[in-house]
């Protein structure tokens, strides 16, 4: 056994994920002079979760067999500072526990090379997508799928975070669980993505889609829909109930990921769940008067024929919202292949008028709103008079090299508006200049030498013949080119079977961020944008550029 003598205070929870390798008892321990206060008599194959409060300031003992207990998260927290102190991280090592308070673990995650600076990571173990994203007072409020127990896919949490200025994160306890632990069942499912809500007397709610134990990825799954009630310090989950458990007639088994909103002119809960029916990508409108009893009204949308012939099995985190008198309908097309492109699981925008309960868009043709494709699962949600979005950066294509400690990143924050010809624009939110200035680079005949921090490139004028190669010791980063109108990023793990492209006006202005591989093109007013994630040669430190538009290279220092 390994030992380490540590202060814990009044009312401290460790809470953490375990499991055993030998099943040798009593494996955990934690003792005060010599007293057990908590014991694990056994560890399960299977990950569980664990959790100990303790009762008054003391030293204690924790010791622990590095040989039998494998853990994959654990921290501890008070209640009462958590939200402005974050949790305290507990890495168990083979010989000692390193703790990191929460104010350290942002620099403990900035240690890592391969970690993105400005963009939001999980402290460990795999995330996809962004969840229930609110503000209260002066907090942002960032929830996110998460499996705690494995850098991969698996039984859903929702992770937890919080920020001030919707770039530097506090890190909090793990806020909604599966029903059951689907790990002992060898299953998936769990707490999969949904929104918050503030109801019509004030109290904010989760809407969430459960999937319960499921035994393959694709079929044969029971989807329903919850209310997650949120502790009033927002820290834990008070309760669940659930309100939608039947689908209507011609919908499969995907039935989910709610977003939620007061009609005014029904005077009543309006729902969209992302789902197929007979097939077809669709997304599904419910209404309610209370939030609690719901009633399927019919289809909000239903994607043309072409879709399902072309692999797309339905519709993931349908988002719907007003900009101005415009709604907006945004959906993920999970299976879908792109013929023209090889691309697959596009982001579509549709924007048109909602009244009645009816959606008329404005054109049935479809707004491509990532042509790089790592930019899936977005969720807006209103903020004042800004409506803020961030998306998961990933699409199954490429993973993150083994080895490392976590697996997902959101985009930047970014602020959803409308052009005048109704496309929606994204562009990041104006805290980014504000937490990461630029400061600008000179260059000498468009070659620009790079430090290991996140960069910018802006083009202004003609774009057209625009060629930028990013290189780490001359090696290829990322290259992204306008050639006949067509503007387009490479990467080198391509093998050209997937082209990742978009028309461009000539003349557009275009913006790349990059920050340790990820990177993300805004051109004309960010109603074309692409993000790609790249993992190989992710700091660059030259940049060439070649274009006839005028060029300003900025690197971004944290303030
Ligand atoms: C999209 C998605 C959602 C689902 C969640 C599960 O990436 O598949 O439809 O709720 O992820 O993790």
């Amino acid at each position: 056994m390994q030992t380490e003598t540590l202060s814990l205070e009044n009312g401290e929870l460790l809470e953490f994920w375990a499991r055993g390798r030998n099943l040798t008892p009593h494996p955990f321990r934690i003792t005060i002079d010599g007293q057990t206060v908590y014991s694990i008599a056994s560890l399960a194959r299977w990950f569980d979760h664990f959790s100990y409060r303790h009762r008054e300031a003391a030293t204690v003992t924790v010791a622990w067999d590095p040989e039998e207990i494998e853990i994959s998260f654990a921290y501890s927290y008070r209640r009462e500072t958590v939200l402005r102190d974050g949790i305290t991280l507990w890495q168990f090592h083979a010989d000692r526990i390193e703790r990191h308070a929460g104010a350290e673990i942002d620099a403990l995650l900035r240690s890592d090379p391969t970690r993105p600076q400005c963009h939001f990571s999980p402290v460990v173990n795999w995330m996809n997508d962004p969840n229930g994203l609110c503000r209260i007072g002066d907090d942002w409020h960032l929830f996110y799928q998460l499996h705690p127990t494995n850098t991969e896919w698996g039984p859903m949490h929702w992770g937890h975070a919080v920020s001030k200025d919707l770039f530097s994160w506090t890190h909090l306890p793990v806020f909604l669980h599966p029903g059951q632990n689907l790990e002992r069942l060898e299953a998936t499912g769990g707490a999969f993505s949904g929104t918050a809500f503030r109801d019509r007397d004030g109290k904010l709610r989760f809407y969430y889609t459960e999937r319960l134990p499921a035994y393959d990825l694709f079929r044969h799954y029971r989807e329903i829909q919850k209310i997650a009630e949120p502790s009033d310090d927002m820290v834990v989950v008070e309760g669940t109930r659930v309100v939608i458990e039947e689908r209507p007639a011609g919908v499969e088994h995907d039935f989910r990921d709610p977003k939620v909103w007061w009609d005014a002119e029904k005077n009543a809960y309006r729902m969209v769940l992302g789902a197929s029916i007979d097939a077809d990508p669709a997304v599904l409108l419910y209404g309610s008067p209370c939030g609690k009893v719901w009633e399927y009204i019919g289809p909000l949308y239903r994607a043309p024929d072409r879709y399902k012939a072309e692999g797309a099995r339905a519709v993931e985190c349908p988002d719907f919202f007003r900009i101005g008198d415009k709604w907006v309908l945004i959906m993920g097309f999970v299976g879908h292949n792109d013929p023209a492109t090889g691309r697959h699981n596009l982001l579509y925008a549709l924007t048109g008028d909602f009244a009645d309960d009816r959606f008329v868009p404005d054109d049935d043709a479809f707004q491509l709103l990532d042509f790089g494709t790592d930019f899936y699962a977005l969720q807006s949600f209103s903020a004042g008079d800004r409506q803020v979005a961030f998306a998961w950066l990933f699409n199954w294509e490429y993973r993150k090299p083994a080895g490392s400690p976590y697996s997902g990143e959101l985009s930047l924050p970014r602020e959803l508006t409308l052009d005048n010809r109704n496309r929606l624009c994204m562009n990041p939110v104006t805290e980014y200049g504000q937490v990461w200035p630029p400061v600008r680079l000179s260059g000498n005949d468009g070659d620009y030498a790079i430090a290991n921090a996140p960069f910018e490139i802006a083009l202004e004028g003609l774009i057209e013949g625009t060629r930028i190669v990013a290189t780490q010791d001359g090696d290829i980063s990322f290259e992204i080119s306008v050639a006949q109108n067509m503007l387009s990023i490479t990467l080198p793990q391509d093998d050209g079977s997937i082209r990742y492209v978009a028309l461009v006006r000539e003349d557009a202005d275009l913006r790349v961020v990059h920050d340790a591989g990820i990177i993300e093109v805004f051109a004309e007013g960010g109603a074309i944008c692409g993000t790609r994630r790249n993992y190989r040669n992710i700091t660059p430190d030259r940049l060439r550029i070649d274009t006839p538009a005028t060029a300003l290279v900025c690197e971004r220092r944290r303030t």
